[in-house]
């Protein structure tokens, strides 16, 4: 039987932690090297797609980034990044959604 992708992500992320996982960076150090390269507002919306629980939310909070949205098919991938930002994780949006049925209006309102 051929297995979802909401239950293949959510096997991933129950079966290994974050650490384990062959995509880890102990820092985002490319994320971050390639949002340098645009002079962007820190008050500017961002949202990490498919984020799952990659420290680039805790790098982006700490660079003063204040509109902050982690969207993963995977409950168990954005409890584990909540879990390790502690209370600081009641400064992001979490939303448990397929990016491909995702609508930013439900978030953002409609766009001209
Ligand atoms: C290779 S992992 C990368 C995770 C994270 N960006 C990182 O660097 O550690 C891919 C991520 O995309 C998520 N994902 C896969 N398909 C998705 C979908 N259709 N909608 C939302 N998230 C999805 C997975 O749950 C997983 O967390």
């Amino acid at each position: 039987m051929t297995e979802e992708p909401q239950q293949h992500w959510d096997r991933v992320y129950s079966d290994k932690a974050p650490s384990e996982v062959s995509w880890f960076q102990s820092e985002p150090r490319p994320s971050l090297a390639a949002l340098a390269r645009f002079d962007v507002p820190h008050t500017t919306p961002f949202v990490d797609i498919g984020g799952g629980p990659s420290n680039l939310v805790d790098a982006l909070l700490a660079n003063g980034w204040s509109d902050v949205s982690v969207v993963d098919i995977a409950a168990p991938a954005l409890e584990a990044a909540q879990a390790r930002l502690g209370e600081a994780a009641a400064g992001v949006h979490w939303e448990i959604a397929d990016i491909t049925r995702w609508n930013p209006a439900h978030r953002y309102g409609g766009m001209a």
